[in-house]
């Protein structure tokens, strides 16, 4: 008893001096916000504190907004998603000036009739966009979208400037669209326009999730403890009015990511409650899903801003890789083969590309595509 309660007293003061230590990096080094700073400062409070609730409290709006109806639809495809049985309802995030990017997109992972013939699959693509910033040339490029969505009826629209600080807004637009006209699909996924997936190995694994009725399940290329950055020349530049704190809660990078039915419920509902300014959309989303206590999972063959080595070793595993758009039709190609199942089949196919993937991920000098450890898997 007395070495417990002693124990007890040890372990709260060291929490203590932690913490006492992170307040006071924050407070003393406030003007000196270098890099460094911002890492050492976002590590310490994901690692020690690693508590979000007053966030919560101060993007929490006084009544619910309902954001993305303020912004009516001007393509919709409400039957889209009629079947009873959708596997995945894919959205793409894209501009209406990306015609070639998506015309590239539904030749090969985006396409539904390969997903249900070749993979026995009900997947649904959409391409979700708003309109064209110039506002010259908005309504030429306008009829040109109205032309090719006649052809494929596969895009969403809503009347807001399709713009970088507007991403968030074509958040609240996907994920509203899945709440009123999809909620039965068993997942939802969020691509760029210019991605790879490889769609073979996607259904496969969210099949195999589907039959143990997986829940709570968000999975992409993780960011753990990321700070705001506070650089007003960046791109991705968050002022302390929009975001106060030194971390944003763990959030896996837009470029791709994969969610189950209960998530997208639960992310939608938290949305219509929180501030939308923050224009980061994959940050906003971490915002929201980590109001409803849900939790990010890394899935190493999920890229994040890398492209993947190209080899059929990799092919077998791979999930996404970023960063394609001349090469998107050739490495479907590729990738999709069925003979790149035969490298790696028996006992030497194994060992030869384990050793392939050990050279190709493991190397030295930072190479930005999949972790070291996917190697192993
Ligand atoms: C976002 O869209 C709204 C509605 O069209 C527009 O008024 C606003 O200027 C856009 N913001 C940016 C940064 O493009
Ligand atoms: C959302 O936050 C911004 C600051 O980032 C603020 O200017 C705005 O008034 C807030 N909106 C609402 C509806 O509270
Ligand atoms: C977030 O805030 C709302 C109201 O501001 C509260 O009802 C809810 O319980 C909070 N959620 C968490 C996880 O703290």
């Amino acid at each position: 008893m007395f070495l417990s309660v002693r124990r007890v007293k040890k372990w709260q003061f060291a929490q203590l001096s932690a913490i006492c230590f992170i307040m006071s990096l924050m407070f003393f080094w406030e003007p000196i916000d270098n890099h460094i700073v911002s890492h050492m400062k976002s590590y310490s409070y994901r690692y020690l504190i690693n508590s979000y609730d007053f966030v919560n409290d101060t993007l929490s709006l006084k009544r619910r907004t309902h954001e993305a109806a303020r912004y009516p639809y001007l393509i919709n495809h409400e039957e889209k998603c009629q079947a009873q049985d959708v596997l995945l309802l894919l959205f793409v995030k894209t501009a209406p000036e990306n015609y070639h990017r998506r015309s590239a997109i539904r030749k090969t992972w985006g396409n539904e009739r390969y997903a249900r013939f070749q993979l026995n699959a009900n997947i649904k693509t959409l391409f979700a966009l708003g309109t064209f910033s110039d506002p010259w040339k908005r309504d030429a490029l306008q009829r040109k979208l109205a032309w090719e969505d006649q052809m494929y009826s596969d895009i969403i629209q809503q009347d807001f400037v399709d713009s970088f600080y507007n991403l968030t807004l074509k958040l609240l637009l996907q994920f509203s669209w899945a709440n009123s006209f999809c909620p039965h699909a068993k997942f939802l996924m969020t691509a760029d326009d210019d991605i790879f997936v490889h769609m073979p190995n996607l259904i496969e694994y969210l099949q195999s999730l589907a039959q143990m009725g997986v829940q709570d399940f968000w999975i992409g290329r993780v960011h753990r403890g990321s700070p705001p950055i506070r650089n007003k020349g960046s791109k991705y530049y968050v002022s302390y009015e929009m975001y106060q704190w030194p971390a944003y809660p763990d959030y896996t990078a837009g470029a791709a990511y994969v969610i189950s039915n209960d998530v997208a419920t639960k992310v939608y509902e938290a949305s219509q409650t929180l501030n939308s300014s923050l224009y980061i959309d994959d940050v906003f989303m971490g915002l929201c899903a980590n109001k409803m206590g849900i939790l990010p999972q890394t899935h190493v063959f999920f890229s994040g801003e890398g492209q993947a080595p190209y080899h059929p070793c990799i092919y077998e595993k791979m999930m996404t890789s970023h960063g394609h758009v001349q090469d998107l039709q050739d490495l479907w190609k590729a990738a999709t083969d069925p003979k790149v199942k035969e490298v790696s089949r028996g006992f030497f196919g194994q060992i030869y590309c384990r050793i392939i993937k050990i050279l190709l991920l493991c190397r030295l000098s930072y190479v930005d595509t999949y972790p070291c450890r996917a190697a192993f898997v």
